[in-house]
């Protein structure tokens, strides 16, 4: 008690001391990358604050945080969790709590107080909150739920058939035409009738065509996008659809439980939180009301090692007296489809675990766990898959259900027990939620066949639509989602390859009914909707956006509306694919965390977002995929196997990436063994790297040498072994990869370098390899970078990289000093560039540079997507180069400001809200004065390159800037900066 009592008169004197007013103030506290986290499971979280002044130059002296065990003791000043004392640091982000071990369910309300760098205090800032979760295996009381009966069907399902498109094919003898017999037609006749399988015979081709000889079908056709080429033998049966495909087309979804319990509230609630996890999704009521405005939760791991739960504060939804609770599962990654896989990944049976804590005034604490009492029935949800969509029958809704007094008689008793047999990890969630974010009108309606409408959106993103109609019941509305238009106006699903990508609701009837699903989402512009009995007004369908809900961090705009449009794209790419994982793309049967376009794309994607926690996610699913090889998964979470260099190496470049702009060394720390595996996995075959691969994926008109890719990636992520090592003090590793470095680059270069700096290959990706990955020698480099030059003017001045080159093209070139042509290539219209893609009316980034061409329509090739966001990570390029925003050192605690103004672009302006707080850029071009504003973050610092020279003043807010202020660098002016606001002119600007 004494004690106590001494803490907080200490505690009552270095708070006054520090609370005159001060030029520098605490905002946006935020704990583990969230405002106000709930439920986490990091044992010492990390803090971090921005500051605010309104005066320039402005820099924290000192710090000093309070951490108490609730709101009233926090603003008493007594910091019963942690009191961090007077700290001289500089330091505002990635702060170590350093207090009291933390337990589950321990409550911390923190707040801090700043010294500017003239002893000036601050106030005390708004007090934040974070709260732990359930930190032991043994806090778990609730069981895993479900409902296993598979229930009559009461709807017919939706019959699937294949998509088998006849190429060719001939019959007769072999390599003798006049020997043969055309019998596409033939072909295509029977599979538009439904028959998918016939013998081929003397009486089926109609004739002998080749009497006497040994007669043979050369078949050629695409089953559900993929190219079959067949040689097959006269008598034989023919089956056009594979069993895997068959199999695929029989798919049967069963519907989603609902699982409802009730309980009674006896006293004053202090607080309650939910605890819920899942195998499969897990959506949760309380009241009649759903909890929480997250979708897909827990979220997609490898189940079998960890499986996420979602922490919710439910105090104001429970009432005194009578209560329940009810949950409905849904398939989700666990049961469901995932890519071309088929369902019944994971296991064949879903289930929820729900624990709900009642904290009483009076210190009882209640739990109401998911159990054996609660009870299971099936409701309106008939069918719900990611892939296949929703079947929702409005006639089966339960009004009421998860109310209490609901009559559940009928109800079953539930089934318990794991869906898995080893039980994984349950562990508090890191990541994102994925949230509902916008909303867009239908911009267009048309009818291209009679009842067949088509909405279109506008926009090609990942969502839903919300179904607004009104109708009899029993009536069905079918719909159907795309990114393209065929030529008929109908809506183009080639591309979805097996995702069935169709929702289906039967309406109730008796007035307006209003519908979203719960458990599906597509990748789309348009929807085609059957099944409406009147003309339907535009507002009959309202696209819902969806996305793991990171903070959008960025805006971009600049005097080319072309590139406005390509940064739109971009951005849209990213918002459709960081959906609780990076996909490749949101729409048909893949949606996968590739691993190589994660990582081209993770530096573009960093500055439109803040990615950090999106990242500590996945960067767990990306190390639960190494396996006793220690590869890296080409996805993860992994599906189709491991290694590959440019992918796999993801498990490298991520957390380097999210190091360097969050300044988070503890996910080097975290991930350091892995990567070391890794790493020795990739020197199996001594200085080669991992070998074979994916190659510059996609890239056209010329194909950089596996050998090249492989050492290339293996010297780039060695180099960053060594820097991220040297960060977290094991300086001998650093020393070792280092001098792995010193060998593997040698080896390049005798290996892959002619005497007149030729790489081999002689491909744009090649020499960008070589040149951004530091391969060469100083004599090398200058040969390397006139061959690439040349490479770009042989193809007249366009690009010819695939995913791998695209990322470092602009960059290679802005080091060369040859942002002419980074320019030049960036603001093409002609194929291929980003700008041909713009000009066909790209609303995203498409999977290939020629996804759609005006002559060809929209590509046949079975992997053809028009939402990948790989080509574009020019993006980053535009905010370092073009805006001039730029890291100077780790966190942007400096940031480096050299914008590359003229080449056709008179302005460009935008912002970035980097951990420190809003980086802004705003310049322009007017007859011969340079205006430049920006701003600069409190407690950074800027290196600001003015990109023009003059023989005229440099004024800012109009007095002139003594010419002694600024150094030369880099063959620029350069001016080192505090932080605050500036506005800069520079008369006669000489570019
Ligand atoms: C995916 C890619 C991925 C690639 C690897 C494709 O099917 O869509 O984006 O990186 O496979 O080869």
């Amino acid at each position: 008690m004494k004690k106590s009592i001494k803490h907080i008169i200490i505690t009552i004197l270095l708070f006054t001391a520090l609370t005159c007013f001060g030029a520098i103030n605490p905002i946006q506290l935020r704990c583990e990358y969230h405002v106000n986290p709930l439920g986490i499971d990091v044992l010492q979280p990390r803090l971090s604050w921005q500051l605010e002044s309104d005066e320039r130059n402005q820099k924290q002296q000192a710090y000093r945080i309070l951490v108490a065990s609730s709101l009233e003791k926090l603003e008493t000043n007594e910091a019963d969790l942690w009191d961090s004392g007077e700290v001289r640091s500089d330091k505002n982000i990635q702060i170590v709590y350093e207090g009291r071990p933390l337990t589950s369910r321990q409550q911390c309300w923190w707040k801090v107080a700043v010294m500017d760098q003239d002893g000036k205090a601050s106030d005390w800032s708004e007090p934040a909150l974070w709260s732990m979760g359930l930190l032991e295996s043994t806090d778990w009381k609730a069981q895993w739920i479900g409902f296993d009966k598979i229930p009559e069907l009461t709807e017919e399902p939706v019959r699937e058939e294949p998509e088998i498109v006849i190429i060719k094919a001939r019959y007769g003898a072999p390599d003798n035409s006049s020997q043969q017999v055309d019998l596409a037609e033939k072909l295509k006749n029977l599979v538009a009738s439904g028959t998918y399988r016939f013998k081929i015979t003397n009486e089926f081709a109609g004739r002998d065509p080749a009497a006497g000889a040994k007669k043979v079908l050369e078949l050629e056709y695409t089953l559900q996008g993929r190219n079959r080429k067949l040689s097959l033998n006269e008598n034989t049966d023919v089956q056009l659809v594979t069993p895997k495909v068959k199999k695929l087309l029989n798919r049967r979804y069963l519907p989603a439980p609902h699982v409802r319990k009730e309980f009674e509230v006896k006293g004053t609630v202090a607080q309650a939180v939910m605890y819920v996890t899942a195998q499969g999704f897990a959506e949760m009521h309380l009241n009649g009301q759903r909890i929480g405005d997250e979708f897909f939760t827990p979220g997609w791991t490898d189940y079998n090692k960890r499986i996420y739960y979602r922490t919710y504060d439910v105090t104001d939804l429970l009432q005194s007296g009578d209560n329940a609770i009810g949950g409905i599962i849904g398939d989700g990654w666990f049961r469901g489809n995932v890519s071309n896989l088929g369902q019944n990944q994971y296991g064949d049976k879903i289930r929820l675990r729900s624990q709900l804590h009642i904290d009483y005034a009076d210190k009882r604490t209640e739990i109401v766990a998911s159990d054996s009492s609660w009870k299971a029935a099936f409701g309106p949800i008939l069918e719900s898959d990611m892939q296949a969509g929703e079947v929702y029958d409005a006639r089966l809704e339960m009004p009421n259900w998860s109310r209490p007094g609901f009559n559940d008689h009928q109800w079953a008793a539930v089934d318990t027990g794991s869906a898995l047999s080893t039980p994984p990890l349950i562990q508090a969630y890191p990541g994102v939620p994925v949230r509902r974010t916008e909303e867009l009108q239908v911009v267009q309606l048309t009818e291209p066949m009679l009842g067949v409408h088509v909405f279109d959106m506008g926009q090609n993103f990942s969502g839903w639509a919300r179904l607004r109609v009104n109708g009899q019941s029993g009536d069905k509305i079918v719909m159907k989602f795309g990114e393209m238009l065929n030529p008929d106006g109908s809506v183009h699903t080639k591309n979805l390859r097996s995702a069935r990508a169709t929702d289906t609701y039967i309406l109730k009837g008796g007035g307006e009914e209003v519908w979203e699903p719960d458990f599906t989402f597509h990748g789309f512009r348009y929807v085609e909707v059957t099944g409406l009995r009147n003309d339907p007004p535009k507002d009959t369908l309202t696209g819902i956006v969806i996305h793991s809900d990171a903070p959008m961090t960025s805006s971009f705009e600049c005097s080319n509306p072309m590139l406005n449009q390509l940064h739109s794209n971009i951005l849209w790419g990213q918002r459709s694919n960081y959906l609780e994982v990076p996909t490749d793309c949101p729409q048909r049967d893949e949606r996968l965390g590739w691993t190589g376009d994660t990582q081209v794309f993770i530096r573009s994607g960093s500055y439109h977002q803040d990615v950090a926690s999106f990242f500590t996610k996945w960067l767990v699913d990306l190390e639960d995929t190494l396996n006793e090889r220690n590869l890296y998964g080409k996805q993860a979470p992994v599906m189709h196997g491991r290694g590959s260099p440019g992918w796999s190496d993801a498990g490298i470049i991520c957390p380097w990436t999210i190091y360097k702009v969050y300044g988070d060394t503890r996910v080097i720390e975290k991930h350091y063994d892995g990567m070391t595996r890794y790493l020795e996995a990739c020197g199996r075959k001594g200085l080669n790297g991992l070998g074979n691969g994916f190659g510059d994926w996609l890239s056209v008109g010329s194909k950089t040498p596996l050998d090249v890719i492989s050492v290339a990636y293996y010297a780039y992520v060695t180099q960053l072994m060594a820097e991220m090592a040297d960060v977290i003090g094991k300086e001998e590793d650093a020393k070792k990869y280092q001098e792995l470095f010193e060998r593997i680059r040698p080896h390049f270069q005798a290996s892959f370098v002619d005497s007149d700096g030729r790489v081999k290959g002689n491909t744009q990706t090649a020499y960008c390899m070589a040149l951004y990955y530091n391969l060469l020698t100083e004599t090398q480099r200058k040969q390397a970078a006139e061959h690439l030059v040349e490479r770009i003017k042989a193809k007249d001045y366009h690009l010819s990289v695939g995913f791998l080159g695209v990322p470092i093209l602009l960059p290679t070139l802005t080091e060369i000093g040859r942002n002419d042509l980074a320019y030049r290539l960036l603001q093409n219209k002609t194929y291929p560039s980003w700008g041909y893609s713009v000009e066909q009316g790209a609303t995203t980034i498409w999977e290939r540079w020629n996804s759609y061409t005006l002559e060809g329509g929209i590509s046949k090739s079975s992997m053809n997507s028009f939402n990948h966001y790989a080509y574009g990570a020019c993006s980053e390029w535009m905010f370092d180069t073009m805006l001039g925003i730029d890291l100077g050192s780790i966190g942007y605690k400096s940031i480096k400001m050299k914008p590359e103004v003229g080449h056709d672009i008179t302005w460009a302006k935008g912002h970035y809200d980097s951990i420190q707080g809003r980086i802004s850029s705003d310049w322009k071009i007017e007859g011969e004065t340079f205006h430049w504003e920006i701003s600069v973050p409190v407690n950074t610092t800027a290196e600001v390159y003015f990109p023009v020279g003059s023989t005229g003043d440099i004024t800012e807010d109009g007095r002139v800037v003594p010419r002694s202020k600024f150094k030369q660098k880099d063959g620029r002016l350069m001016l080192h900066l505090g932080s605050g606001t500036y506005a800069f002119a520079v008369q006669n600007a000489q570019n």
